[in-house]
C-alpha cells in the first residue's frame, strides 16, 4: 500500500489529534504517503484533501479538537454520496482509509469497505458507547473535565448549602455520568441504563443534610428529562435550594489526558499496521489494556453492557 488517508468524523473528542499524529507518523515511517481528509466524509465527497508531512502533525499531541476538523455528513449516508467519495479516493490514489469517530462513522467505514476500499476504524468519542472496546478515545478526558467542574461547583454549593444537578453528555450512554459520579463523590447518579426514583434521591439529600452535609451533587446523564424540572421537584420536596449546571460542549474540549494520548497513539499505529497487512472493515479497540481489532459489523452488533459494579459501588459509597 502506497497511499493512505485519515479523517475524523462525528463529534470531536480530545485525543483525536494524537490519533491523527500516530497515523501520519506511522504511515510515513513505513514509507507511505498519508493524505489528511478535512471535515470527515463531507470533505471526502468534496475532495478537501491534503498531503500530511511529519511537520503537519507537530505540536498537536496535547491539543483538544481535531486539526482535520470534523462533521456529520448526511450525503454520505446515500448511495450517491458514497459513489462520489469512492471516486475521490481513486482520484487521489488513496488505497486505505483510517476513520476516527463513533458508531455512525464506523457504519460509513463499513460501507466503504464493502465497496472495496480498505478501511480501519479507530474509536474516537467522549461517549464511551462502543461496546467492543473498554474505552474510546476522549472518554477519560471528558470525565476529568466533568470532575474539574464538579470541584468548582462544590466550592460554591458548600458556601450556600445548596444541592446541584450536573447534566453531562453521553447521548444514550451513561458512562460519563457514572464514572464522574463515582470519582466526584456524587450523592446520586441518574442514568439511561437504570430506573431512578426521585423520592429516593430526595430522601438521601434530606438524610445528608440532617447529618450536616454542606452540599450535594446529583449527576444527570443528558436526555433524561429536563434538569431544571428535576431540580424544581427536588427543591419542593427537600426544601434544599437546588441549582442546575448543564456542562455541554466544555466536555468535548481541552487537552487530552495521558491515558487518551497513549490510547490514541497505540490505536493509530495499529490501524496503519492493519492496513499494511491488507486488513479491511475492521475496528481497533482495547480490552484489558491489550489492543484488539475486529470486524466492524460484529463490533457494532455488540450491545453495551451497563457497569453494574461501578453503579452499586457509587451507591454504596454515597450513603
Ligand atoms: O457524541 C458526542 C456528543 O458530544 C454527545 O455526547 C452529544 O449528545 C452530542 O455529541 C452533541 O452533538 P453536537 O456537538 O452536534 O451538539
Amino acid at each position: 500500500m502506497r497511499t493512505i488517508g485519515v479523517l475524523t468524523s462525528g463529534g470531536d473528542a480530545p485525543g483525536m489529534n494524537a490519533a491523527i499524529r500516530a497515523v501520519v507518523r506511522a504511515g510515513i515511517y513505513n514509507g507511505m504517503k498519508v493524505m489528511g481528509i478535512e471535515r470527515g466524509y463531507n470533505g471526502l465527497i468534496n475532495g478537501h484533501i491534503k498531503e500530511m508531512e511529519l511537520s503537519s502533525v507537530a505540536d498537536i499531541i496535547h491539543r483538544g479538537g481535531t486539526v482535520l476538523k470534523t462533521a456529520r455528513c448526511e450525503e454520505f449516508k446515500t448511495e450517491e454520496g458514497r459513489k462520489k467519495a469512492i471516486n475521490v479516493l481513486k482520484v487521489f490514489g488513496i488505497e486505505g482509509l483510517v476513520v476516527i469517530g463513533g458508531d455512525g462513522s464506523f457504519a460509513g467505514a463499513q460501507k466503504l469497505s464493502e465497496a472495496g476500499i480498505k478501511t480501519i476504524g479507530i474509536p474516537g468519542t467522549i461517549d464511551n458507547d462502543l461496546a467492543y472496546t473498554d474505552y474510546t478515545i476522549g472518554f477519560y478526558t471528558a470525565v476529568n473535565t466533568v470532575l474539574d467542574a464538579i470541584g468548582k461547583i462544590r466550592d460554591t454549593s458548600a458556601s450556600h448549602d445548596r444541592a446541584n444537578i450536573v447534566e453531562v453528555m453521553g447521548r444514550h450512554c451513561g458512562d460519563i455520568a457514572l464514572y464522574a459520579g463515582l470519582a466526584g463523590g456524587a450523592e446520586s447518579v441518574i442514568l439511561p441504563e437504570e430506573e431512578y426514583n426521585i423520592d429516593e434521591i430526595c430522601k438521601k439529600l434530606i438524610q445528608g443534610k440532617n447529618r450536616g452535609k454542606l452540599h450535594s451533587i446529583i449527576m444527570l446523564a443528558e436526555g433524561l428529562g429536563n434538569a431544571f424540572e428535576i431540580g424544581k421537584k427536588i427543591e419542593e420536596v427537600t426544601n434544599i435550594e437546588t441549582k442546575v449546571t448543564v456542562l455541554g460542549h466544555i466536555q468535548r474540549g481541552g487537552n487530552p489526558t495521558a491515558f487518551d494520548r497513549i490510547l490514541a497513539s497505540r490505536m493509530g499505529a495499529r490501524a496503519v499496521e492493519l492496513l499494511m497487512d491488507g486488513a479491511s472493515g475492521r475496528v481497533v479497540g482495547i480490552r484489558a489494556n491489550q489492543l484488539i481489532d475486529m470486524d466492524i459489523h460484529e463490533a457494532l452488533l455488540i450491545e453495551k453492557k451497563f457497569d453494574k459494579e461501578i453503579s452499586e459501588l457509587t451507591k454504596m459509597l454515597s450513603i
